[in-house]
């Protein structure tokens, strides 16, 4: 494969959305950042200089990263902060995946700001299970603060309060012609009419699953988390948050203006109203026409409560599963685990209780020394093997809890497992707090089959019958749904250290997250690379917040 090299300055620089400026941390001073594009195979080289104030990482989403967990980026987890002042290269090896993905800020809550695009072309010489395209489009939808995250995220972890909404939702950064100051900055792409151009869409989005449309235009989704699925033709999609879609569109509609849309869904009216507001980019035939004083808004986006839409969306998702593109589905499972997961109460030991989140009742604490570094070094005291393969007792998950069960403890809990073994996880969600929530959750490192999922409490007898080992999506991020349940396996032939946790960055700051190690396999070729030089230390800095 070719080499690419790429130089990304983190600093501040200031920004105008929704009538009011302010400086932020963002890539080469771009917001959303630059789209990486490489072809499978190709390794990329990124320096990270860090201009900012304080430490960051960064982190190449649905890039497996084979053998090498040195730079795969999640802060505490396979690196420690790159100062500011300092850089850090990462090498990011494109073997597996083909399609969208994204890389992103794996530090406090600056992914907000600092993310962007990777597009992952076919191997040199090979082609797309699909024409090609005649053009291209990345589309990121992201959530605007008007506020300072690093307050906001500080308020947030000290007061235990419900996570602060975003101001809009943006569309390559704009929020677009229906929100306050904005309409003159909307985005817009011209198009031709009659071509087929490929959307490579990310959802950046902080807290929310989002619905997508174009008015009046079909959408057909090719790949999800760079992977190729059967083609899926629909009028509006459901992303989910860190999830990534590849989507074919084709301009067959009158010359004219058409508006996409992206609005979030909330299946559990939680969020306040002034979330709802839709985000919008203007798609521009190219022609001589006479376009109407507002473009055609898709009617088809579902409104924020349609549980329903968002299902049969979701259940359409099957692998490509074809000859060349093969499903390979584990069925001689040698390690099996239900983890549960919860919002919480955490009754902290200086006395002061708050609000958590946690898997299989652990709720993540960071160490002091990555856990990669402690692994590969033998460095004790940094984290225990000991994540439970099983809840360490059985409830009624979505039934009525008692009080009891709602509380939590701070842990640094892993999960050890050999190479290659044959894991299924089955991740059930509960009603704990009472507080039945989606949550988006994603795995480092690998991707995985989604094999089932379903409603209530998982039933090891009654639903396995059931599991598509045919065709069952192919993803590093799954919903657990809201008082259900959502099985998948993988094979773990990635020896190194694994971050598993919610895309939701209100549950991942509260600990809905632990790592699976995955034990070297005994020759040089599988097992994890030597360190590069330059590792960010963790000594005498953290990252901004803590609790
Ligand atoms: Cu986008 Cu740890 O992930
Ligand atoms: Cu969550």
């Amino acid at each position: 494969g070719n080499v690419h090299y790429y130089e990304f300055v983190l600093r501040e620089s200031n920004f105008t959305r929704l009538c009011e400026t302010k400086s932020m941390l963002t890539v080469n001073d771009s917001f959303p950042g630059p789209v990486i594009r490489v072809n499978k195979g190709d390794t990329a080289y990124v320096t990270v200089h860090n201009q900012g104030y304080y430490g960051v990482t960064i982190h190449w989403h649905g890039v497996k990263q084979p053998r090498n967990p040195w730079s795969d980026g999640p802060v505490y987890i396979t690196q420690c902060p790159i100062k500011p002042g300092s850089s850090f290269t990462y090498e990011v090896i494109f073997s597996v995946e083909e399609g969208t993905i994204w890389w992103h800020a794996h530090s406090d809550w600056t992914r907000a700001t600092v993310h962007g695009a990777i597009v992952v072309y076919p191997t040199v010489g090979t082609t797309y299970p699909f024409p090609e395209p005649d053009g291209e489009e990345v589309i990121v939808l992201g959530s605007w603060y008007t506020g300072d995250l690093y307050e906001m995220e500080f308020e947030y972890l000290s007061t235990g309060e419900i996570a602060p909404a975003s101001d809009a939702y943006t569309i390559n950064g704009q929020p677009g012609d229906l929100c306050k100051c904005s309409s003159e900055s909307t985005y817009r792409r011209l198009v031709d009419y009659g071509k087929t151009y490929i959307l490579r869409v990310v959802n950046a989005v902080m807290n929310v699953e989002m619905f997508f449309a174009i008015a009046e235009h079909n959408l057909t989704v090719v790949a999800i988390d760079g992977a190729y699925v059967k083609p899926i033709v629909t009028s509006y999609i459901l992303i989910i948050p860190g999830q990534t879609m590849d989507i074919l569109v084709t301009m067959d509609r009158p010359l004219g203006h058409y508006y996409m849309a992206t609005r979030q869904f909330d299946n559990v009216d939680k969020l306040p109203t002034f979330d709802r507001v839709n985000a919008t980019a203007i798609i521009e035939y190219r022609g001589n026409y006479t376009p109407p004083a507002t473009p055609t808004f898709p009617s088809i986006l579902p409104s924020y409560e349609d549980s329903d839409a968002a299902k049969s969306f979701t259940v359409r998702i099957k692998s490509l599963a074809d000859i060349e593109h093969p499903v390979d589905v584990p069925i001689n499972i040698t390690t099996r685990m239900l983890i549960t997961s919860a919002a919480n109460t955490i009754i902290y030991p200086d006395g002061v209780s708050s609000l958590a989140s946690s898997l299989s009742n652990i709720s993540w604490a960071n160490p002091s020394t990555d856990i990669l570094l402690a692994y590969y070094r033998n460095i004790s005291g940094v984290y225990t093997p000991d994540f439970p393969d099983w809840p360490l007792y059985f409830f009624n998950f979505t039934g009525p809890v008692v009080e009891s069960d709602e509380i939590t403890s701070k842990g640094t809990k892993v999960k050890m497992l050999n190479y290659n073994e044959q894991v299924e996880v089955v991740f059930q969600g509960t009603t704990v707090f009472d507080s039945p929530e989606d949550h988006p959750i994603h795995f480092h490192g690998h991707s995985f089959y989604v094999v089932g999922s379903g409603e209530g409490n998982y039933d090891n007898v009654t639903d396995p019958p059931h599991f598509n080992l045919v065709d069952p999506p192919y993803v590093s991020t799954v919903t657990i749904p809201l008082s259900g349940w959502v099985a998948i396996r993988f094979v773990a032939n990635n020896p190194g250290v694994w971050f598993w946790h919610c895309h939701m960055e209100k549950h991942l700051i509260w600990g809905m997250s632990t790592v699976f190690i995955v034990k070297n396999g005994g020759t040089p070729e599988t097992s994890i690379r030597d360190p590069p030089p330059n590792l960010p230390t963790c000594s005498g800095f953290t990252t901004r917040i803590q609790r």
